[in-house]
């Protein structure tokens, strides 16, 4: 068993996954012990889609579609970050990216070939399962938070199984293909996926090693 300090720091986006399958029985352990997320007055409001086989296979096809057949129609219509990234934000994203990028050999001004491995988000990386992430559309931003550590939770109990995760924002920007496709009710807000499975150890692509500031960069100690 790992401790709880090795369950988080072993936690890494891994973006490309074993054919391997994961039951279901797994599956929803881990969902069951990542409901034990706090959430203000315990509103609890996460709802999980959880695609496997030709069910994952199908919602993936429906996207890929969209991706590359009408990508203008899916301009993403909301704002995930920042409307304009500044310091020291940018800076820490250019490095993730270039780094990325680096491991798969893309250069900069190669677009064709960043959107084709953008597209591998729409595959699960080859997950085995994947997971679509709703919420009411008309939730605060604390139940964000809550959601924040719902989905922290999946990928620490994850790692308790031997698994890796990956969280993808890139699936919010096809929300109204995927609200169709699962045939959501309208209250349900697509925001988010996550690829769940075991880690394809010889991808290039695992071999990422992402950086965090050092404590005085984020931290005050108040003490007098
Ligand atoms: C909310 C959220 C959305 C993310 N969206 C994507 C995504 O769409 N595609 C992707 O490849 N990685 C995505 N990531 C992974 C981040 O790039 C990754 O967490 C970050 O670079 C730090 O690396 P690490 O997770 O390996 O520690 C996302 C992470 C979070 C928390």
């Amino acid at each position: 068993m790992l401790s709880v300090d090795e369950a988080i720091t072993s936690r890494r986006s891994v973006r490309a996954f074993k054919s391997d399958p994961v039951s279901r029985e797994t599956v929803a352990h881990i969902l069951e012990v990542a409901s034990r997320a706090p959430s203000g007055t315990n509103i609890q409001p996460w709802r999980v889609h959880v695609l496997t086989g030709d069910a994952l296979t199908s919602l993936s096809g429906a996207v890929l579609d969209a991706f590359w057949n009408e990508p203008q129609a899916h301009q993403n219509d909301r704002q995930h970050y920042l409307e304009k990234m500044r310091e020291p934000y940018l800076a820490r994203r250019r490095k993730v990216g270039w780094d990325l990028y680096g491991l798969l050999g893309i250069k900069k001004g190669e677009h064709e070939k960043t959107r084709d491995f953008h597209s591998r988000n729409f595959k699960f990386f080859n997950a085995p399962v994947g997971m679509i992430f709703t919420i009411d559309h008309d939730m605060g931003w604390m139940s964000w938070l809550d959601y924040g550590m719902f989905i922290q939770n999946i990928c620490i109990a994850a790692r308790g199984q031997d698994l890796h995760t990956c969280p993808q924002a890139a699936w919010g920007g096809y929300h109204d293909v995927i609200e169709k496709h699962l045939g959501l009710p309208a209250e349900q807000l697509v925001h988010c996926g996550l690829s769940l499975g075991y880690e394809d150890t010889t991808a290039e692509v695992n071999k990422l090693e992402t950086a965090r500031e050092p404590l005085d960069g984020f931290v005050t100690f108040h003490d007098r």
